[in-house]
């Protein structure tokens, strides 16, 4: 019978990587909920239409990268290639704003792209999300991003750039489309690159960050959004600055940062590493006032990021190796059971450790106690059996002692706080 294999690009999660993975996750807990989020989960497929409208239909996202197809009557599903959208639809079908004036919630799960697999990018990647909604003001800009800087910090991450932008609003940005637009009608048409020319007319920011080299080359000329910002997006902007400077936190003004999803207003934001090659952005995010509105809700701001998990585990040391405190090598076949019941009262005075399931002879159950590097081998025969003992042995000294089995604990005491 033939093997089955995976589907391009996607990744199995398997020790030790996966261990990463559930330290980013408690790590999220840990420094999130000392924000005030709270966790929310919500499905990874939904309508397609929830992801074309929010994150728009002119976007590489919705136009090429969306895992899309018909349920078995007919209605078009799409596995999400972001939560916002969803998180967005929930906060509006579970009515959340009329709880509480703000709603702070995170998230953590896969999302699906249909790009080319490389390094740190694949179609089935893992997102830490946080969003925030119900807020206008700049501080609750600079408290997210300073919230996303000290996690990444938790996480042990350095070496990394935070880009910052605005993209104004919807009164501001339009006259500054339209700027865009007549600087690259004085642009040889050539210069840019197939996408970028059908962009022009449809998506005329996307350009300023496309990857093209000619493309950079026009947009290095092109006129910039901060400059053309309106009174109010101005303020904000220099508020939310004024804020991450006092903190501190580090940044970089990028006016060509425009994000690949059409929902963000005002403040957008990218955190790059230089030590993960070609997919170098760990996170991203922004303002997003107008899309609750957009799906159908009442008019109510937000903003939110998202950290790229698979990018993040190819900067992190984690795993440290854990240290189980015990083995518990069973020498014959008679002392099977009593293992077992040793094993479980160690575990239940939290030592972690491993009993063996067959009886073996000593040698090789030292062998192995040394390879998962316990702390001590614990050696139950006969002998041991009868006399209600076992033998200790302290894998680090040599040490080797018989104690009785009713005062285990005591030998192994005290209890290491690096496993
Ligand atoms: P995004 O920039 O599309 O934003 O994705 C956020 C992060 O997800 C990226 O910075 C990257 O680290 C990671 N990522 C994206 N695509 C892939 C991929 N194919 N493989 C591996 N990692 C990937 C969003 O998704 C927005 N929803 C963020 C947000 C939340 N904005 C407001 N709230």
């Amino acid at each position: 019978m033939h093997q089955i294999s995976k589907i391009k690009g996607f990744t199995d999660l398997i020790w030790p990587e996966v261990s990463k993975y559930a330290y980013m996750e408690n790590t999220a807990r840990a420094v999130f909920s000392a924000y005030g989020y709270r966790e929310i989960r919500v499905p990874v497929l939904e309508k397609t239409e929830l992801f074309a409208r929010s994150i728009g239909e002119e976007t590489d996202i919705v136009q090429k990268e969306m895992f899309t197809f018909p349920d078995r009557k007919g209605r078009l599903l799409t596995l999400r290639p972001e939560a916002t959208a969803g998180i967005a639809r929930a906060y509006l079908d579970n009515t959340m704003y009329s709880r509480e004036q703000t709603t702070k919630v995170f998230t953590f799960g896969p999302m699906f792209r249909y790009e080319r697999p490389q390094k740190g990018r694949q179609r089935q990647f893992h997102q830490v999300n946080a969003e925030l909604f119900g807020t206008h003001s700049p501080q609750a800009d600079a408290e997210l991003i300073t919230m996303l800087w000290r996690y990444l910090h938790e996480l042990g991450l350095s070496n990394l750039e935070l880009h910052l932008n605005s993209l104004g609003c919807p009164q501001c940005r339009p006259e500054f489309s339209r700027r865009l637009q007549e600087f690259l009608a004085t642009q040889p048409t050539q210069d840019l690159c197939p996408d970028c020319q059908r962009r022009q007319h449809t998506n005329p920011l996307r350009i300023l960050d496309c990857k093209v080299p000619n493309c950079q080359k026009t947009a290095e000329q092109a006129p910039k959004i901060g400059d053309n910002l309106c009174a109010q997006c101005q303020a904000h902007f220099d508020s939310v600055q004024k804020v991450l400077q006092a903190c501190p936190v580090p940044y970089v003004l990028n006016s060509r940062l425009v994000r690949g999803l059409d929902y963000y207003q005002r403040t957008t934001f990218e955190v790059v590493s230089r030590d993960i090659g070609a997919q170098s952005s760990v996170a991203g995010g922004g303002r997003y006032d107008g899309l609750v509105q957009q799906l159908g809700g009442p008019s109510c701001p937000g903003i939110g990021f998202a950290c790229g998990m698979e990018r993040l585990a190819l900067l992190m040391d984690y795993p440290q190796e854990s240290v189980p405190d015990f083995y518990l090598a069973v020498l014959d076949q008679a002392a099977l059971d009593q293992g077992q019941i040793l094993a479980l009262g160690l575990r239940g005075h939290n030592f972690q450790g491993e009993v063996s399931f067959e009886a073996r002879g000593p040698k090789s159950q030292l062998r192995l106690a040394n390879k998962l590097k316990a702390r001590f081998c614990l050696l139950l025969g006969t002998e041991e059996l009868e006399n209600k003992t076992i033998v200790v042995k302290d894998m680090q000294s040599g040490d080797q002692r018989t104690w009785p089995q009713s005062d285990l604990v005591a030998a192994l005491a005290p209890k290491s706080h690096t496993s």
